[in-house]
This record gives structure tokens, sequence and C-alpha cells, in this order.
């Protein structure tokens, strides 16, 4: 992966809620010259709000236009300070073609971590984050489904069971990001 001083390379990890990015972009992070930034921590930070609560008090349309400014903000910010950047993004930002739109103008390679229902339902259930898009199994299945199109556009998709540790799904994810050139 890239030294400082050159342009940045950009890794983007998407997927459904509960498919691991937080984590699989953490763990990724901690190769040399690698950093991770956590969309939905970052608009937390920025907000005082997490995206759950921002999409309960003021609506998904509100929050949505929030996710879009952090994004363009960090990739406008990080992107020139080189090394690999990692960005774990919320499981609806990658289905927002202004965002996919901002991802590729940067040239991100992007990474869809595709979990099924099943895994994802019961990280979601299992989870204390506050996901008002999941308040039931119904909604959240519909989402995923209406979602797959929309993920697929990533450019690579690792596949994730119940069975694959979060180090094997990493080092899928970084020899797949290798293969790619980054
Ligand atoms: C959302 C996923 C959440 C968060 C928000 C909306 C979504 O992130 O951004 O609640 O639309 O799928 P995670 O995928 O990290 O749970």
């Amino acid at each position: 992966m890239r030294e400082a001083d050159h342009p940045v390379e950009l890794i983007v990890i998407v997927g459904f809620m509960g498919s691991g990015k937080t984590t699989v972009a953490r763990e990724l992070a901690q190769a040399p010259n690698c950093r991770a930034i956590d969309l939905d921590e970052l608009i937390t930070e920025r907000q005082q709000r997490t995206p759950g609560q921002i999409i309960d008090q003021t609506g998904e349309i509100e929050f949505r236009k929030i996710e879009t400014e952090t994004l363009r903000e960090i990739l406008a910010e990080e992107t020139r300070k080189g090394g690999t950047l990692i960005i774990g993004l919320g499981g609806g930002a990658w289905i927002q073609a202004e965002n996919r739109a901002l991802i590729a103008a940067q040239g991100g390679l992007t990474i869809w971590l595709d979990a099924p229902f099943e895994l994802c339902w019961q990280r979601i259930e299992e989870g204390t984050d506050l996901r008002p898009l999941a308040r039931s199994r119904e909604a959240a299945e519909r989402l995923f489904t209406n979602r797959q199109e929309r993920y697929q556009l990533a450019r690579i998709r690792v596949p994730i069971s119940a069975s694959k540790t979060v180090s094997e799904t990493t080092a899928e994810v970084a020899a797949a990001a290798r293969l790619a050139g980054v």
C-alpha cells in the first residue's frame, strides 16, 4: 500500500447494516500507512448525534444530506494526506448515486461485504445501535432486497458468512485490494 506524499489510495467498504464494515475497515487500517474512517462515527462526532438519532429526529432525507456532505468533506480533507485511506460507509450511503459519484471521482476502490440477510439481521438484533430503518425484520429485509442491485455496483464482492472470522475477511479484502493495485 502507498507511502505518504503520494496521492491517497482510497478503499471504500460498503454493505448492508451488520455486514461488518466498521470492523473490517478498522482491521485493514492496521497495515502500514493505512488509516480508517467510519463515516457514521464521523457524522456522530460532527453532529453530536448518531445517524440513528438524526433519522429519528429529523428524518432520513435530512440524514442523507448530512451523510453526503460529510463524505464530500472527508474526501476533500483526507485525500490530500497520502497513504491509504479506508472509509467504512453506513449501509445506505452507497445506495445514493451522488455518493457513488463522489467516490468514483476519487478513484476509490469499492469493496462490498456481501453478507446474507439472516446474518445481518442477527447482528442488527443483537447490536445496541439505534437503526430506525431496520426496526422490524420485514422492513430490514425489504431494504436489503431493494438495495442488492446497488451493492452489486461495487468493484469487488467479498462473500461473508457466519463461520468466516474477521481476520479471514480482512485478509481477503486486503488481497483483493492488492490485486486491484492498491
Ligand atoms: C443505515 C445504516 C446505518 C446508519 C443509518 C442508516 C442504512 O449504518 O448509517 O442508520 O440506511 O442502512 P450501519 O450500516 O453501520 O448500521
